[in-house]
């Protein structure tokens, strides 16, 4: 059974580009290798990632990411069984928040993840994935 599941979390320290790349490097490998797709946005304080596969591998990679003492604050925003992945081909994609509009930015306290639905947050995601181009650790 398939599920997306989309977590909050806040960067413990300086949130670095060069610490995303090596999450994302190692992370690439095993989502390829147990069929994990998904979108990582990062950016201003923040964390909000996107994860879909089978139950019991996103279950379970859920609380190893859970349990990573570089960051804090998790809230599980969201999880739906789903009949198709949204993310298909991306082992991990990433949109960077402070890249997607270099003009307007987005700008978080009007749009306070913490305190927005899964479904606001999903169609957040969306609009970011639409106006700012993810980049990959890896595409299939
Ligand atoms: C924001 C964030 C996102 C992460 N995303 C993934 C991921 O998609 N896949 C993955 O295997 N590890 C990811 N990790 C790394 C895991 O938390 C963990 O370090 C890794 O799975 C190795 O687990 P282990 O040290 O228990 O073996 C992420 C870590 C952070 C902080």
């Amino acid at each position: 059974m398939l599920i997306r599941l989309i977590y909050l979390s806040r960067p413990i320290g300086e949130q670095t580009a060069a610490l995303t790349d090596s999450i994302l490097r190692k992370a690439h490998a095993w989502n390829a290798q147990n069929d994990i797709t998904g979108m990582l946005c990062e950016g201003q304080g923040v964390y909000l990632q996107a994860l879909e596969g089978e139950r019991s591998k996103v279950t379970g990679l859920y609380a190893r990411i859970h349990a990573d003492p570089r960051h804090t604050g998790l809230e599980l925003l969201h999880c739906e069984s789903i009949a198709e992945r949204r993310y298909s081909g991306w082992f991990m994609a990433r949109v960077s928040l402070s890249d997607v509009d270099p003009q307007t930015k987005i700008v978080w306290p009007e749009f306070d993840p913490y305190s927005a639905t899964g479904a606001m947050v999903m169609a957040r995601i969306d609009e970011l994935v639409a106006r700012g181009s993810p980049v990959q650790a890896a595409k299939s």
